[in-house]
């Protein structure tokens, strides 16, 4: 993996604001029980959830902002849920793709989205080369998008590109599906579960990990904060030792 994306090879400092936030927006199934509503109810409320969240890290000048948004085993779900998260996903992208863009955000979508047939995959190709050029903030929506999926369709394409072994990271990474973001410096998790459930495996090998009750529709600019404000009390180490980490900050050193 290049110097460049891998969380492994500088040591990013968490006075800053982090680059890249990879959020699991889990939770709400049970925002809507708790009102007794259809768990339909509870996806249309995170949809509102993105759109706030998605204008916090602008604000906030975060670079990458990816959100687990359907998961390859989510396909395990009632068809009935799954079809009105299909409808949910559909009119977002023809509703919410201009307004990206005039917000100069950047949206890509990760996943085997062969699976969402040809109206969805039409929407999504337009709306990638719509906002490609944007720079302000990168969303990407991982949709049918698994960790263990995105390995090996990566260890796939590079044997089909003539790869041999041994390879190493540098040669693998380019075939990952975020090849063109770094690494997430913080993960959140929403609705209280402390898993990663199949998520990005790879790329979060690094990334400071953050876990909150909040339920996903519940979730805003000032939960954010509360995420960043941990993620800035960490000491990223990277396998070094705390003392490394304080040579490596005095100005004479560096
Ligand atoms: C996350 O909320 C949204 C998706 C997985 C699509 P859930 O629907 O998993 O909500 P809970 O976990 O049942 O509360
Ligand atoms: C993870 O949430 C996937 C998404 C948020 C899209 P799940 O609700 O599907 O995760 P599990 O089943 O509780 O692990
Ligand atoms: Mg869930």
């Amino acid at each position: 993996m290049s110097g460049e994306t891998s969380s492994t090879a500088g040591i990013p400092n968490t006075g800053d604001m982090p680059r890249h936030v990879a959020i699991i927006m889990d939770g709400n199934g049970r925002w809507a029980r708790r009102r007794r509503l259809p768990r339909i109810a509870g996806h249309r409320r995170g949809a509102e959830a993105v759109r706030a969240t998605v204008r916090a890290c602008g604000e906030r000048g975060i670079e990458y902002l990816t959100l687990f948004a359907f998961s390859s085993e989510n396909w395990r779900r009632p068809a009935e849920e799954v079809a009105l998260l299909m409808k949910l996903f559909k009119s977002a992208l023809e509703n919410e793709v201009e307004k990206l863009h005039a917000n100069g955000v950047r949206l890509k979508v990760v996943g085997d989205i062969q699976r969402f047939g040809p109206k969805i995959g039409e929407l999504i190709a337009g709306g990638e080369a719509l906002t490609a050029h944007n720079r302000q903030l990168t969303l990407t929506i991982a949709a049918n998008y698994g960790g263990r999926w995105d390995i090996l369709q990566a260890v796939n394409r590079m044997l089909a590109d003539g790869a041999c072994a041994p390879v190493d990271e540098a040669a693998l990474a380019p075939y990952l599906a975020m090849s063109y973001a770094p690494e997430p410096d913080l993960f959140i998790r929403t609705g209280g579960e402390q898993r990663i459930s199949n998520f990005l495996l790879w790329q979060l090998a690094y990334a400071e990990l953050y876990f909150t009750e909040t339920l996903w529709p519940d979730f805003d600019g000032a939960a954010l904060d509360q995420a960043i404000a941990s993620y800035r009390k960490r000491e990223r180490r990277f396998g070094r030792t705390s003392e490394q980490l304080e040579q490596s900050q005095r100005p004479e050193v560096a």
